[in-house]
């Protein structure tokens, strides 16, 4: 495990992470981290899209409910640096700080994960389960897609957010810190990866 999460985390996320050392070093001291009336307002904010409960009701936007801490600090370091850029949210991170992005991040990933949107498919989810099998996906994501450390939940994700993410990273339209994902789906159709989101929604 160790030996995985070193082998895939890129420099890239390594600097996102040292972003934010110092104000780890801070939120040791100051367990848990105090919301603020303005990161309440914030929070409020995020969940005009991403869902009164962190899951989302909007086509094709995710749910981060649930999702591992360290996944969500990293995607909106990424997204306020830029490196990410996502048109809708740019106004909304542009202003975070450190502290501000670790406390939404703590906040959103202790909510609970419950899949919204299309309902998967009996059918393509067997379709999804050998192409998953074969191409390793728990390996990453964890033994039931829950998400490890910098690598997102894939089970009650949204399915059509999966996948529009899939197609984006297989056209190398989903930049960031790391590239393994893209590597990870070359050899799918766009078949395999509608089955395999309606396979990953549903575990
Ligand atoms: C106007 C709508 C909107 C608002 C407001 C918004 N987001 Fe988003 N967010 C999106 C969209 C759309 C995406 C997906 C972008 C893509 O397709 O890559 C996204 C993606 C994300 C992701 C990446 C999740 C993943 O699974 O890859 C995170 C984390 C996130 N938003 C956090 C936040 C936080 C925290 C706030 C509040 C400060 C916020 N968002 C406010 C629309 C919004
Ligand atoms: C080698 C490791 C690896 C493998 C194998 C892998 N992934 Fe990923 N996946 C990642 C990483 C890392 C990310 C986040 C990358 C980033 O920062 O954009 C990711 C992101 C995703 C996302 C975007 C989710 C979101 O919330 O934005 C989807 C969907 C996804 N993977 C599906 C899959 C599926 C389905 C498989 C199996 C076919 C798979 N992955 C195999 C490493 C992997």
């Amino acid at each position: 495990m160790a030996e995985r999460s070193g082998k895939y985390r890129s420099q890239g996320i390594f600097l996102a992470a040292a972003l934010l050392v110092a104000s780890s070093l801070q939120a040791l001291a100051q367990v848990p981290p105090p919301v603020s009336a303005k990161l309440r307002e914030r929070i409020e904010v995020c969940k005009t899209c991403h869902g009164a409960d962190g899951n989302s009701q909007m086509e094709k936007i995710p749910s981060l409910a649930g999702q591992p801490e360290y996944f969500l600090l990293n995607q909106l370091v990424l997204m306020r640096e830029g490196v990410r850029p996502v048109k809708e949210m740019a106004e909304f991170v542009k202003d975070l700080t450190d502290e501000d992005i670790q406390s939404l991040s703590a906040y959103f990933s202790k909510l609970v994960p419950i899949l919204t949107g299309p309902k998967p498919d009996p059918a393509l989810v067997a379709k999804g389960k050998p192409v998953a099998e074969k191409l390793l996906c728990v390996s990453c994501h964890g033994k039931k897609l829950e998400g490890v450390e910098q690598i997102p939940r894939l089970s009650g994700q949204r399915i059509d957010y999966m996948i529009a993410a899939m197609r984006a990273y297989r056209m190398d339209k989903r930049p960031g810190a790391d590239t393994t994902m893209s590597a990870a789906i070359a050899s799918a159709s766009d078949g395999d990866l509608v089955a395999l989101a309606h396979y990953a929604a549903s575990r």
